[in-house]
């Protein structure tokens, strides 16, 4: 049967509701718990269907009417039909759906984000037919865009003008999607291209009021075309220079909060700072009471932008180091009492663990944006016992969260 009607029984570890055809699970993105609703197949596996909503027959009283009017195209949020508590709601339910399996019924809290909309520091825009726009989940078709609900103000701005400039100067053809990260009233535009372009920047100019940087990458290369070469910030007295292809935390409130939280709980100690990124946290540990950190880390922007921030904020017990962590903590894990992992969604690297395991730290600080990838790694790291979690809404409106964690040594 390709339609069907069941009760929305609870939530999926992606967000969406989960319900049952003749025995069989369903999964359907954008309803809520106890909702009943009239659901149309679109793929079948031999242990699950995908469904999708044809009509809500009983709607949930937690439901609410998106703001964005791209919302259920462009695949980006997964939580608008819903308000901002029972959303935080329903991502406690997902982890401690998570933490079940693990046998750990723990009990935590989430820290909301102060801005449930107009957040995100950076997004990648791909060209459509006449504009820019998201590429619709799991496909290569083009939403295109006016603005973006959940992309900071300054972001917001810039997209009709840089659609505009990519479709007057027949940019589209060449372009294979674009960046644009911005803080502190400043924007860096990174375009993505297949050919070198001669790009004109007057219009650019006449138009983004505002300090901006335009770069152009091919072939993994990013070369430096006009304005700003770095964002800079001073946040928590630290002076700070983001390059465009750096990663930085998208959400910098709650980034903070989550940094203060990992500082206050290593104060002063011996600290490996494993995926450290631009070196925020490793600046600002060294910075509040800690003897010596270590900040390990692949990316080489990620790892020269930590190493002019240590430069620049004159911090002298912090040791960059860049390489793979599997290979890089092995030879550093002596001198660690606390270790810090704040891995990319894939997880962990098992020999990560395994040198982790066999070392002597006393607690580990394992923050993560994927909790499958956490719950296999926390099952892993068998010498520490999971102690303390608490999630960060670090990702508003869809069904992302961080999770700041603390395992203690057995
Ligand atoms: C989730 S980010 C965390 C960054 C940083 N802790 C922060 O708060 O900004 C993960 C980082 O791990 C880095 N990375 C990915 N694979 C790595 C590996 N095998 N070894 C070291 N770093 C890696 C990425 O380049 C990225 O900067």
């Amino acid at each position: 049967m390709d339609e069907f009607t069941s009760r929305i029984e609870k939530i999926g570890y992606g967000g969406e509701g989960i319900c049952y055809n003749e025995g069989k699970i369903c999964f359907v993105k954008y309803c809520l718990p106890g909702e009943m609703v009239a659901i149309q197949k679109l793929s079948s596996k031999a242990d699950y269907d995908i469904g999708q909503i044809k009509t809500i027959l009983e709607k949930s009283e937690k439901r609410i009417v998106p703001k964005c009017p791209y919302y259920m195209h462009c695949g980006g949020c997964d939580f608008q039909h819903t308000s901002y508590q029972n959303e935080l709601e329903l991502k406690k339910q997902i982890m401690r759906n998570q933490l079940i399996k693990l046998g750990n019924n723990i009990n935590f809290n989430i820290v909301a984000s102060e801005k449930e909309y107009f957040y995100r520091n950076k997004i990648r825009l791909f060209p459509g037919k006449q504009k820019l726009g998201f590429k619709k989940e799991q496909t290569n078709s083009v939403i295109e865009i006016d603005n973006c609900e959940i992309a900071n103000k300054l972001i917001n701005i810039s997209i009709p003008i840089l659609s505009k400039f990519v479709f007057s100067q027949n940019i589209d053809k060449y372009l294979k999607y674009l960046e644009i990260r911005s803080k502190n009233n400043q924007l860096l535009i990174n375009l993505f291209t297949n050919k070198k372009l001669n790009l004109s920047v007057n219009f650019l100019q006449d138009n983004l009021k505002t300090n901006f940087g335009l770069f152009q990458t091919i072939n993994n290369k990013t070369e430096h075309i006009y304005g700003i070469q770095n964002i800079e910030t001073n946040d928590n007295g630290l002076k700070f220079c983001i390059s465009p292809n750096s990663f930085v935390q998208i959400n910098d409130i709650v980034a903070q909060k989550l940094y203060n939280k990992v500082i206050e709980t290593v104060k002063g100690n011996n600290i490996i700072n494993c995926y450290s990124g631009a070196g925020f946290l490793s600046a600002l540990l060294c910075l509040n009471g800690a003897q010596k950190v270590y900040g390990l880390e692949l990316g080489i922007n990620e790892h020269n932008d930590a190493e002019k921030l240590k430069k620049a904020n004159n911090i002298t017990n912090l040791i960059n180091i860049q390489g793979d962590c599997a290979l890089e903590l092995p030879k550093v894990v002596k001198n660690a009492d606390f270790i810090i992992l704040d891995p990319p969604r894939k997880g962990c690297d098992n020999k990560v663990c395994n040198v982790i395991n066999n070392s002597k730290a006393k607690q580990i600080i394992y923050i993560s944006c994927n909790h499958a990838t956490f719950a296999r790694d926390v099952k892993r790291l068998n010498n520490y016992k999971l102690s303390n979690i608490e999630l960060y809404d670090m990702f508003p409106r869809t069904c992302n969260f961080e999770i700041f964690s603390i395992l203690q040594k057995i």
